[in-house]
């Protein structure tokens, strides 16, 4: 990896980065501090569960799709967690800034970069919500499955600011749960499916289904919105040629580009 130093969420610890964050705009939200418990106690099985589910693999897959070939310049990757997004982009990046808040999704990622002799991911332990970059200094803003755990007036100010990072012609796309609480025909369908898949596991898949409703109704951990919320968010923010695609049930793409 270029830099072993990761930064924490303690300013004075902050070490010199080519990205030269900016300092952090105050105390970390308290959503933040909730998901870093959470992804630090799952860190260690998040890569198995991602093997066992082949719509993460697929939503992953057509995010690689949208963002195409070719070389990628500096890549900035919104809650990368272990890096499964980090490590596919990296070889054809000049360097990818990996930001996650857990200090254990962190640690997946760099042993992982440094199994793979990858040395140009630069590791940020940092909520999204508080990342100050330069502007015009970013060709991509990625994110995978991360920013629907953030409150929507944090996924609108993120999308802004990654409007601001981003160099003209450059590019914000994300692979994310996007459903909607059933207000749509598409979100009713999406829900209904989901439902049924997991009734038939038997008494385990029951209990999934109350945990989920909880967890979607109250909006605890999960926030997803559907993609043309997502892409309402992009507009307002003044992205251009914005797009969205629904991958495989819940999973969505939403892209665009700043002109
Ligand atoms: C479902 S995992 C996805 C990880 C990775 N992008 C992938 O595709 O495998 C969600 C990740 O988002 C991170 N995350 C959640 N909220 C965050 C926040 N506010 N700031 C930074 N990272 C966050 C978690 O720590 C976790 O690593």
């Amino acid at each position: 990896m270029r830099s072993e130093t990761s930064h924490t969420t303690e300013p004075d610890s902050l070490a010199p980065s080519p990205w030269q964050p900016g300092p952090l705009p105050g105390p970390e939200p308290a959503v933040a501090r909730r998901q870093r418990r959470r992804w630090d106690r799952r860190a260690a099985h998040w890569q198995g569960h991602v093997a066992a589910n082949p719509g993460l693999s697929r939503s992953l897959a057509s995010l690689l799709k949208e963002i195409g070939p070719g070389p990628l310049g500096r890549v900035v990757d919104l809650g990368a967690g272990s890096g499964q997004l980090s490590l596919a982009l990296a070889p054809r990046a000049d360097q990818v800034l990996a930001v996650d808040v857990s200090p254990q999704m962190a640690e997946e990622l760099r042993r992982r970069a440094a199994d793979a002799g990858i040395e140009t991911i630069e590791v940020l332990v940092q909520p999204i919500e508080s990342l100050a970059l330069p502007p015009a200094s970013v060709d991509l803003v990625v994110s995978h499955y991360a920013l629907h755990h953030l409150r929507d007036a944090d996924k609108q100010l993120v999308v802004a600011a990654a409007r601001r990072w981003l160099r003209p012609g450059g590019r914000l796309v994300v692979g994310d749960l996007m459903l909607g609480r059933g207000a749509s025909p598409e979100d009713r369908a999406v829900i209904a499916a989901k439902v049924r898949q997991l009734l038939r596991r038997g008494p385990a898949g029951v209990w999934r289904v109350a945990k989920n409703a909880a967890r979607f109704t109250f909006r605890l951990q999960e926030r997803p919105v559907p993609p043309e919320t997502w892409a309402e968010f992009l507009r307002r923010a003044g992205f251009e040629a914005v797009g969205t695609r629904r991958v495989v049930q819940e999973a969505g793409l939403v892209w665009g580009t700043r002109s």
